[in-house]
């Protein structure tokens, strides 16, 4: 449910983030990690799982900061099946009855081959394994996680979904994340619409100084596109994950978005 007054916290949570190795998913995490209640619970989840034991130990670490707070690692590759299954038993097994929120960043994402155009992609299983980690299991982890956590009075449920300008907009060269972004929005509203109790969020987290855009300034097959990045970074346009972070967690906190809707960095 909507209010109209922010909250200063987002309650006893269990909050899940994948992507959380590095760029903005790491940031995701460290900023809920300020706003959840002791007791709380964060699973991490990417590939690099020496990444994410760094982040752990920075999260429950020394300065008392992570008093109470539960940090669990899954090393996962989310382009492989057994993987939400994964992530989802690390969230049962953090779960305590007495937490109130249940908080899913869906953060995890590549660009794919933005060195081809359309007409170059003609493998079928480079698609497909494309589609496989940036639409299929951001559904499947999205499903898992309500299935087994579901309604039940007292308990807040919140699903973001990192999503992009590129959701709604074609950008050339870009076929592969174009249409993963735009698949995960209209996921995301039918969520919405199904389920009215969950709060459902497309967050566009505008152009960020990560290890995704340096691969887009220096692969990117259309010229102007590719020249349109280096020009951003070059005229200082590019936010830090920080930036782009604090306005999610403002809107996490306000929560007065309209579930499902589409909200960019920008808007706020
Ligand atoms: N950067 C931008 O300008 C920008 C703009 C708009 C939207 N976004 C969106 O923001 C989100 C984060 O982007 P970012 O810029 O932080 O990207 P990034 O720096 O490339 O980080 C991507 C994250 O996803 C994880 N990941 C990649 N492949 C994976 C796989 N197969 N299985 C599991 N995890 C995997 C990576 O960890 P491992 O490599 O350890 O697995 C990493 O933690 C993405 O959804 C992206 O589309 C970014």
């Amino acid at each position: 449910m909507s209010s109209t007054t922010a909250l200063t916290d987002l309650g006893q949570a269990l909050c899940i983030v994948t992507g959380a190795s590095r760029g903005l998913g790491r940031t995701v995490a460290k900023h809920l990690a300020r706003l959840i209640k002791p007791g709380s619970a964060i699973v991490l989840t990417a590939r690099s799982g020496q990444d994410l034991r760094s982040l752990q130990t920075e999260l429950t670490g020394g300065d008392g900061a992570g008093a109470g707070l539960v940090v669990e690692c899954v090393e996962a590759d989310l382009g492989h099946n057994d993987a939400p299954g994964r992530i989802v038993s690390a969230a049962r097994r953090c779960f305590k009855a007495d937490m109130d929120h249940v908080i899913l960043v869906n953060n995890a994402g590549s660009v794919g081959d933005v060195s081809h155009f359309f007409r170059n992609f003609t493998n079928m299983a480079e698609v497909n394994s494309y589609l496989s980690f940036n639409v299929s299991s951001c559904l499947c982890l999205t499903a898992g996680v309500l299935d087994a956590f579901p309604q039940r009075d007292g308990l807040r449920r919140t699903v973001v979904n990192i999503s992009s300008i590129c959701a709604l907009q074609p950008y050339p060269s870009w076929s592969l994340y174009c249409t993963g972004k735009a698949a995960r929005n209209m996921m995301f509203k039918v969520l919405a619409k199904e389920e009215p109790d969950i709060r459902v969020l497309n967050y566009g987290p505008g152009p960020l100084d990560t290890d995704m855009l340096a691969y887009a300034k220096s692969h990117t097959a259309d010229e102007n596109l590719r020249m349109s990045f280096n020009d951003m970074c070059d005229k200082g346009q590019v936010l830090s994950c920080d930036q782009s972070c604090s306005v999610l967690m403002k809107l996490l906190l306000g929560d007065s978005y309209e579930s499902g809707a589409h909200v960019d960095v920008y808007d706020v």
